[in-house]
């Protein structure tokens, strides 16, 4: 049997494998809502511009939402033989409201009809990107705001550098995730334009209104050049590259879950309902979660990857490797999905455990800095020379087995004859935070202002 929606011109249906090659039914009836939507829009404009009757179009918007109901209720067959979501939903209207069916088609091809869906999908995505995103940073806001004076140490290098605050670490996150949010919404603002009416390639010669079935569609605008419309697929990739970039931080972060729930680390404790047992080593708890998500850039990168060498080289406009956007994509958005719902979850478990972060925050001559400060800021040294002083006190102290607050102030003099015991008041991790109120600084007063500061922003 030939196609019942293209087959005129031919005498046999396709080979088994060119079915099997062609059909994109399994993953793209997951634009089913998009598709009725879209159609729904562009049967209301017929009837309104006067191409199809106004019954016709009663009939056919009543079939469409009917097939939407069905299709969530699980009680639609989906076909590949029909190859798609498109043929499949007109199919079906054909079955329910018969000849009607056969004029939603007028005046669009599938090559408008699937860079609408796609675009309306995705741009849903992002929409719950950024609603999912901004409920992380309210759970890492709320834990800074709770451990803004939490000091620990700051690492450069994973080397012990400068004590900073629990909360300060967390608002970093913070700081990239409304970044990734941007992304997300530039990303959006330039795709919200509807390719709907562009048809096969050339546009339509009916008296099509598509600034009727842009609004509609909840598009600003529609898009300008018809070849571009079923052409475009950049507001895929930028989603997937504004998707890799989130996922980088997400992964930076499980990362850091990963190592600071270390037993040797012992920065934070994590939930059990984000860790795993082993099932021969009955003292473990695994961070396997964080791990997921730390994985995941490699899916969501590799889906931008995929796509951009699909798209490269292609000649205008649509050709059938466009099909090939879809799989990648979805992929990319339900891993990026579970990623955010697992690290907001394990964000608001996750306890530090403050003690260890403090003795961790005084190791590693982490207020060697602060001593420096204070020989320029109290004996007028250059910088230069406070850093060599300090340095050699760092040495002294380090093969001595103490801490800098540990040497004694003779030690200290022996180096600097003008040390005085005021020097002591610098070294401590609370002191080294304390006084770090520069903007963006780690100074608990900054962290609480700020934490106060993006509650409110994401109430
Ligand atoms: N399933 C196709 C896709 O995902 C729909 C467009 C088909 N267009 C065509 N001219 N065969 O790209």
């Amino acid at each position: 049997m030939t196609n019942k929606m293209w087959g005129g011109r031919f005498n046999t249906g396709p080979d088994e494998i060119m079915e099997k090659i062609n059909a994109s039914i399994s993953f793209d009836q997951r634009l089913f809502a998009q598709d009725i939507a879209g159609s729904i829009a562009h049967a209301t404009m017929l009837g309104e511009c006067g191409i199809i009757a106004k019954s016709d179009v009663r009939d056919i918007v009543r079939g469409l939402k009917a097939i939407g109901k069905d299709i969530e209720a699980g009680r639609f067959t989906f076909s590949a033989a029909l190859e798609d979501i498109h043929m499949n939903v007109e199919a079906a209207l054909k079955d329910r409201i018969g000849d009607a069916a056969g004029r939603l088609h007028t005046a669009r091809s599938r090559n408008d009809q699937v860079a609408t869906d796609f675009k309306l999908y995705v741009r849903d995505c992002m929409d719950m990107f950024d609603e999912q995103l901004s409920g992380l940073q309210r759970a890492l806001a709320e834990k800074a705001l709770a451990h803004a004076d939490a000091v620990m140490p700051g690492f450069t290098h994973l080397q012990t550098a400068q004590p900073v605050t629990f909360g300060h670490h967390l608002l970093a996150y913070v700081e990239m995730i409304a970044r990734d949010r941007s992304r997300f919404a530039d990303a959006r603002r330039r795709m919200n334009e509807s390719p709907l009416g562009a048809a096969a390639l050339a546009g339509t010669s009916f008296p099509i209104d598509r600034a009727m079935t842009a609004k509609a569609l909840g598009f600003d605008r529609p898009t300008r050049n018809s070849l571009d419309s079923v052409a475009d697929r950049d507001f895929v990739l930028e989603t997937l590259a504004a998707a890799s970039i989130c996922a980088m931080h997400l992964s930076r972060f499980a990362e850091e879950l990963v190592i600071w729930s270390t037993p040797q680390f012992g920065f934070i404790r994590l939930s059990d309902r984000f860790t795993t047992g082993s099932s021969i080593m009955p003292q473990k708890k695994n961070p396997d979660a964080a791990e997921l998500i730390r994985a995941k850039p490699g899916r969501i990168l590799g889906a931008f990857t995929s796509l951009l060498l699909v798209m490269k080289g292609l000649p205008l406009a649509y050709s059938k490797d466009m099909q090939e956007d879809k799989e990648p994509a979805f992929d990319a958005i339900d891993a990026l999905s579970l990623a955010i719902a697992a690290m907001t979850g394990m964000a608001s478990d996750m306890e530090p455990v403050t003690a260890r972060l403090a003795d961790a925050a005084g190791s590693g001559y982490s207020t060697a800095t602060d001593l420096a400060d204070w020989l320029v800021r109290v004996l007028a040294m250059p910088f230069r020379d406070a850093h060599h002083v300090t340095g050699t006190l760092v040495a002294m102290a380090e093969k001595r087995g103490v801490a800098l607050d540990e040497l004694s102030l003779q030690d200290m003099q022996a180096v600097e004859q003008r040390m005085t015991s005021d020097v002591f008041k610098v070294l401590t991790p609370g002191a080294s935070a304390g006084s770090r109120k520069s903007f963006g600084g780690t100074a608990p007063a900054n962290v609480r202002r700020e934490a106060k500061r993006w509650l409110k922003i994401l109430a």
